[in-house]
């Protein structure tokens, strides 16, 4: 799993061509950034590419433009955050091959910074389309991937171009495969993964491969519903997936067989209605009024949950406990997230909605590690093998 990086070659007055995940969330009103985190986890490569004198030209995909230019999805607005963030200019370009993109990159000097339009501007992109990503290629002299995000994706820019160019991992994508997988493969023990969020059927397979590793299981979240009507509770409104009923008893099964506490909510928080101001209180899972909806973990739950998370030393939590987005609904993942910043533990917090509740918390620089990766990271801990790392060669 240790990739070559950065580190390992001469980058020195090279053209670089890097892979970013900057697909950041957008204001539709003024195309400003609404979260920036993902610019940021870059800046280490981009500086150690500065400090060494490397011509830096960067490129991502913006949103899922199809495979032709989308004016609100332009990179230039990313590029003027970035050169706020940075203090130095960032050139663009108006397309990220041919023509457009050379002459951007014959004026670049060493030690500066350009940022390639919208790559899935072309639908060879995401076609993996050799053409595209030799065209791609052809811009750089040593390729860098630092998109953890788009890892999960085996499109042109990821993998296609490692087979043109020298390839490396970039500083980003370093600290994500060692938190990730240590976790998964070495972890300090006693190991707990807390899973929630409002599907089952998006995290069924990542909960089959973490309990072959973990100590513990916590689940919560709207999801833990299916897993009372599995054990023949009723749940009122929320929502069930039936086909997932008999996958959720397994799972019960297996951790029963294996010795492994799967800690379920013992009480929540419901409301009449699915809205931040419909009426709410907490019940024990065997009283949910019928026609209320399941919004949280209730307190007794948040006890439970938060006396197995002190034994521990690894915690790895992907999926919102509650309806965070509701403010009287969100005590449940505000309680849970703030033990996990008080644990002597390592703390890894998936990407997606669970990083967007911690930052929202304001408790992103007390994790270990917060992974810019949704799809991404969720994949990972399914055990997949992420394209994007297979096409990186090891150490
Ligand atoms: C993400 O936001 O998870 C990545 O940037 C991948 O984007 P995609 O789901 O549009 O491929």
């Amino acid at each position: 799993m240790k990739k070559r990086t950065l580190r390992d070659i001469d980058v020195h007055g090279r053209r670089v061509l890097v892979r970013v995940d900057f697909n950041v969330p957008l204001n539709p009103s003024d195309s400003t950034i609404t979260d920036d985190s993902r610019i940021r986890a870059v800046i280490p490569t981009i500086q150690y590419l500065l400090d060494q004198k490397a011509k830096v030209i960067l490129c991502s995909h913006l949103g899922r433009p199809k495979g032709a230019p989308d004016d609100k999805l332009r990179m230039a607005p990313v590029g003027e955050h970035l050169c706020k963030i940075l203090g130095r200019p960032v050139l663009t370009t108006k397309d990220c091959i041919g023509e457009e993109a050379s002459k951007g990159i014959s004026s670049l000097k060493e030690g500066e910074v350009l940022l390639l339009e919208n790559l899935r501007f072309h639908p060879g992109e995401m076609s993996n389309d050799s053409e595209f990503a030799k065209a791609l290629a052809s811009l750089g002299e040593i390729y860098i991937n630092d998109a953890f995000g788009a890892a999960h994706r085996a499109h042109a820019s990821v993998v296609g171009v490692t087979q043109h160019l020298p390839a490396v991992a970039g500083l980003l994508m370093e600290k994500e495969l060692k938190f990730l997988s240590t976790a998964l493969n070495s972890p300090a023990r006693p190991l707990a993964a807390i899973i929630g969020g409002a599907k089952v059927s998006d995290k069924i397979a990542v909960m089959e491969h973490l309990l072959k590793r973990v100590d513990a299981l916590l689940i919560g979240g709207g999801m833990a519903a299916t897993f009372l009507k599995a054990q023949g509770k009723e749940v009122g409104c929320s929502l069930i997936e039936k086909d997932k009923i008999d996958a959720s008893i397994e799972l019960m099964d297996k951790a029963r067989e294996k010795g492994i506490p799967l800690l379920l909510p013992v009480d929540v928080v419901v409301a009449e209605d699915f809205r931040a101001d419909a009426p709410h209180k907490g019940v024990p899972v065997e009283q949910i009024p019928p026609n209320w909806y399941i919004m949280d973990i209730g307190e007794r739950t948040i006890t439970l949950f938060e006396k197995q998370l002190r034994e521990c030393k690894t915690v790895i939590w992907n999926g919102p406990m509650g309806v965070f987005e509701f403010q009287p609904f969100s005590r449940g993942t505000r309680s849970l997230g703030e033990t996990l910043a008080t644990l002597d533990a390592t703390t890894i917090v998936g990407g997606g909605s669970t990083a967007e509740a911690v930052r929202a918390l304001g408790l992103t620089d007390k994790m270990s590690h917060v992974s810019t990766g949704g799809g991404a990271s969720l994949e990972f801990l399914e055990g997949k093998v992420l394209p994007g790392v297979a096409a990186l060669p090891d150490v």
